[in-house]
């Protein structure tokens, strides 16, 4: 049985082969329809989410699957004082597959090693998230046709965005990757990111703290969130949370096929303005999400479906 907790939990060949699937079931989705069929998806969520939790029901359901889960950790017995061990034993009993967000880093790794059904992780405090990083790669491959050979800004709070942490280890794996690194000083992706992950692999990064300054050479704008619920003081909040605002001026200097993504949502840092242009792909982006999700759980499940013209789902 597998789980998954980060994206190098997949080799890249699994990782490509996940992709072909997602965009399979993009092509034709009523091949998929029914192929999870009597499964039962269970979305843990002690955090709140709209994109991640509202994608993995979807991705069930147009698998003919069904969902049952809980959105915040007050409706679900956590706030009676279980622990997530005793909370996965229980929900292992009642579904074949768990989707789970916490606040606290590594609670859905803890949950994994007492569960007798796969665990996603669907974002762990400010460490991973590893299926918002499948639905970055399925954009970047759909909408730019590679994952190698790019110049990859990525922009805003990258010391707690977990988003940017799972990206970054994804991406190093694939040929001619560069990044910039784009953000104020205080939030600068964590020196175990720079030292470990990006300087032990020789991999290019410039760090630098004006968006102006990077846009020409991007192929890919990767914009974030500043992260208001893990700082410790709102003040600091209030003085970083508007620091970069991506508007049309500023998308004047960037090249005509720059693609601008986003794992939203969004609060100030893209003005609505730079939505109309043809590189805002960020709605797009949230697409894909469903379709990566589907061909997730039908991976972890281990559901193949066939090709014959019924799309009549094996299990193996
Ligand atoms: C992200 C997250 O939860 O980390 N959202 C998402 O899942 N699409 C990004 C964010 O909240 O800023």
């Amino acid at each position: 049985m597998r789980h998954l907790m980060s994206p190098l939990d997949f080799s890249v060949a699994e990782l490509d082969g996940l992709l072909e699937l997602a965009s399979d079931i993009e092509k034709h989705p009523q091949k998929y329809a029914h192929a999870c069929g009597g499964k039962k998806l269970a979305t843990c969520f002690y955090e709140p989410s709209t994109r991640t939790r509202l994608s993995f029901e979807s991705a069930m359901l147009s698998l003919g699957g069904s969902v049952l889960g809980f959105s915040s950790a007050d409706s679900s017995s956590a706030s009676k004082g279980e622990s997530v061990s005793d909370t996965i034993r229980v929900i292992s009993c009642y579904a074949d597959i768990c989707a789970m967000r916490h606040p606290k880093e590594g609670a859905p790794l803890v949950a994994s090693q007492k569960s007798t059904i796969p665990v996603i992780n669907a974002g762990d405090g400010g460490h991973q998230h590893p299926t918002q990083t499948l639905t970055d790669l399925m954009t970047i491959r759909s909408l730019k046709g590679q994952l190698g050979d790019l110049t990859i800004g990525l922009c805003g709070d990258l010391k707690f965005g977990r988003t940017v942490h799972s990206l970054i280890h994804a991406l190093i794996r694939y040929p001619n990757i560069r990044f910039v690194l784009i953000s104020p000083e205080e939030l600068r992706v964590p020196s175990y990111i720079r030292e470990e992950v990006l300087q032990n692999n020789n991999i290019p990064f410039q760090e630098v703290e004006r968006l102006e300054d990077a846009m020409s050479q991007l192929d890919i704008l990767y914009m974030t969130r500043v992260q208001r619920e893990r700082f410790f003081n709102e003040e600091d909040y209030v003085r970083m949370k508007d620091f970069y605002i991506l508007d049309k001026q500023k998308m004047s200097l960037a090249k005509e096929d720059m693609l601008v993504l986003h794992p939203l949502p969004r609060v100030n840092e893209i003005s609505v303005e730079v939505d109309d242009d043809p590189r805002a792909a960020y709605f797009r982006q949230a697409r894909y999400g469903v379709y990566v999700r589907m061909a997730l759980i039908l991976t972890l499940l281990e559901i193949t479906v066939s090709d014959a013209p019924d799309g009549k789902e094996q299990s193996c």
